[in-house]
C-alpha cells in the first residue's frame, strides 16, 4: 500500500493542484501517491486555474490532467498525511475531523520550512500575475523538504 499524501486549498484549482505536482516529482510513484482537493465546491470536476497550468508547465510539470474536488470526512482515512495552505483551509479540515487521530495528520505545508510560524501560501486566484510563481517557488521548497523526510521515514 503506497503512503498517500492530499494537498487541500480553497478552490482546488490554484494552490493544491501546484502542490501535489511538485511533491509527486520528487516521490518514487511506487511507494508515494499525491492527491489534492479543496475545502470549497465550486470547482468540483474543474481542470486547474490556467495560471497554474502555465506555471507548473515553465518549471517542467504537467498538471492539467487533475481534476477539481472537494475535501471529504473520508480523506481522513483514505490519506496519511494531510498539508493545508492555510490557516483558513486549517480551521475548515479540523472542523471537519473526528477524533485527534484525525486532527494529527493535518499540517500547514509552509511548517515543513518555517516551524511554528504559521505562515500561509497567499491565495494567488484575485492577485497578480507573478503571484503564480511566488507560490510554485514557496510550495518547490517546502515538497523539497517535506519529499526527503517522506522517503527517510519510509524506506524499509
Ligand atoms: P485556490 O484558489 O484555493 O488556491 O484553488 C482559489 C480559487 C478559486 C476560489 C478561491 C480560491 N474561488 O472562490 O472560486
Amino acid at each position: 500500500m503506497p503512503v498517500k499524501i492530499l494537498m487541500v486549498c480553497l478552490g482546488n484549482i490554484c494552490r493544491s493542484p501546484l502542490a501535489e505536482g511538485i511533491l509527486a516529482s520528487k516521490l518514487p510513484t511506487e511507494k508515494f501517491l499525491v492527491d489534492s482537493a479543496g475545502t470549497g465546491s465550486w470547482h468540483v470536476g474543474h481542470a486547474p486555474d490556467k495560471r497554474s497550468i502555465s506555471t507548473a508547465k515553465k518549471n517542467g510539470l504537467d498538471i492539467c490532467n487533475q481534476k477539481g474536488r472537494q475535501f471529504s470526512r473520508a480523506d481522513f482515512d483514505t490519506f496519511d498525511y494531510i498539508f493545508v495552505m492555510d490557516s483558513s483551509n486549517y480551521n475548515d479540515v479540523i472542523h471537519l475531523a473526528q477524533n485527534e487521530t484525525q486532527k494529527a495528520k493535518v499540517q500547514l505545508i509552509l511548517d515543513a520550512i518555517f516551524p511554528d510560524e504559521n505562515v500561509d501560501v497567499p491565495d494567488p486566484y484575485y492577485g497578480m500575475a507573478n503571484g503564480f510563481d511566488q507560490v510554485y517557488k514557496m510550495l518547490d521548497e517546502a515538497c523539497e523538504v517535506i519529499a526527503e523526510r517522506l522517503i527517510a521515514k519510509h524506506s524499509e
